[in-house]
């Protein structure tokens, strides 16, 4: 490495958060398994004062992931839903919010069943055009929600240009980066506000706990979400902010292996008569695969396709 130049992303996935204990020399965060902390005495103490609050494993956690995705600062909620509520609640009744078409159906849910009847105001367009994104803006605009790419329908949002549009109008753009994680996409260096990731899924590797995260890019944001925490107390556990810390360290091994897997499946997909359309941005037919190869570096491993009939698609999931 040469002298200055900033650690990779290997690197950082390992180090940042990941000191070795400071009582002990233990090389694995330590679990701090407690509710509350002691006090000197009343209001003086060591900058830990109850749990909901703060945490060391969680902070250790925090600091790992903002690293990762080139933010300042990151927030973790119990769920990648609870992550997304937490952005969600940052807004006020009359705020309008622009969101993809195709997003995971629990968001939509959320949106719709939950906060429309609180005075949110949703509306939902293709994304994968940013002029639609721009036609859809409102004078009560305030945020911009994407995935890129979408679930389940692989469909690309340009970072980039949505930026630019939500710049312009000085409306917040939130990318869920979940399909990507940051290994393969960096949001943020591409102009978005925040970045939200259910950690459920590459980010812990190892489908043994729910998690959330939002990355933040100024201090108001994490000023606000952290409130939230307090306030609401959606938190992640201390052990599993410890279970997605060590995930984290294999996360660049797994996403390189993720990404071959992928190309081959689809590829294998795209070949066999019996399938009718593969949706993957790292085939060449994929109406945005030149986009896939700009603002991402690799193509990972989430694939769909169509089998032509629900009796079909029955038949291959057991
Ligand atoms: C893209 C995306 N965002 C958010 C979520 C919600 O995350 P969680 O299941 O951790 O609440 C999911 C879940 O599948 C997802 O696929």
């Amino acid at each position: 490495m040469k002298k200055n130049s900033q650690p990779g992303f290997a690197t950082r996935a390992i180090h940042v958060g990941q000191e070795a204990d400071e009582a002990t020399g233990a090389v694995a965060p330590p679990i701090y398994a407690t509710s509350t902390y002691v006090q000197e005495e009343i209001g003086k103490h060591k900058g830990y004062e109850y749990a909901r609050v703060s945490n060391l494993t969680r902070d250790r956690l925090e600091q790992n992931l903002a690293a990762l995705e080139g933010g300042t600062t990151a927030k973790v909620f119990s769920s990648g839903m609870a992550a997304i509520n937490a952005i969600v609640t940052t807004l006020k009744a009359g705020d309008h919010v622009v969101c993809g078409h195709n997003l995971y159906g629990g968001t939509p849910r959320l949106f719709n069943q939950v906060w429309a009847d609180f005075g949110l105001d949703f509306s939902y367009v293709d994304t994968s055009v940013p002029q639609d994104v721009e036609r859809a803006l409102k004078k009560n605009t305030r945020m911009v929600f994407i995935e890129t790419p979408t679930n389940p329908l692989m469909a690309l949002t340009d970072i980039r240009a949505v930026s630019a549009i939500c710049r312009k109008k000085k409306v917040d753009l939130v990318v869920d980066n979940t399909f990507m994680s940051p290994y393969f996409q960096q949001p943020i260096a591409l102009g978005a506000d925040m970045v939200v990731h259910s950690t459920t899924k590459f980010l812990n590797g190892h489908s043994d706990g729910l998690g959330g995260v939002v990355v933040c890019t100024r201090p108001e944001q994490a000023e606000k979400l952290a409130f939230l925490q307090k306030a609401a107390g959606a938190i992640l556990s201390p052990f599993e902010c410890w279970l997605i810390l060590r995930g984290v360290k294999t996360l660049a091994a797994r996403m390189r292996v993720h990404d071959e897997s992928g190309r081959s499946v689809a590829k294998f997909l795209a070949g066999h008569k019996k399938v009718k359309k593969v949706f993957y941005p790292g085939l060449e037919d994929h109406p945005q695969h030149s986009l896939a190869k700009k603002q991402m570096s690799g193509f990972g491993a989430m694939i769909s396709f169509e089998t032509g009939s629900l009796a079909n698609a029955n038949g291959i999931c057991p």
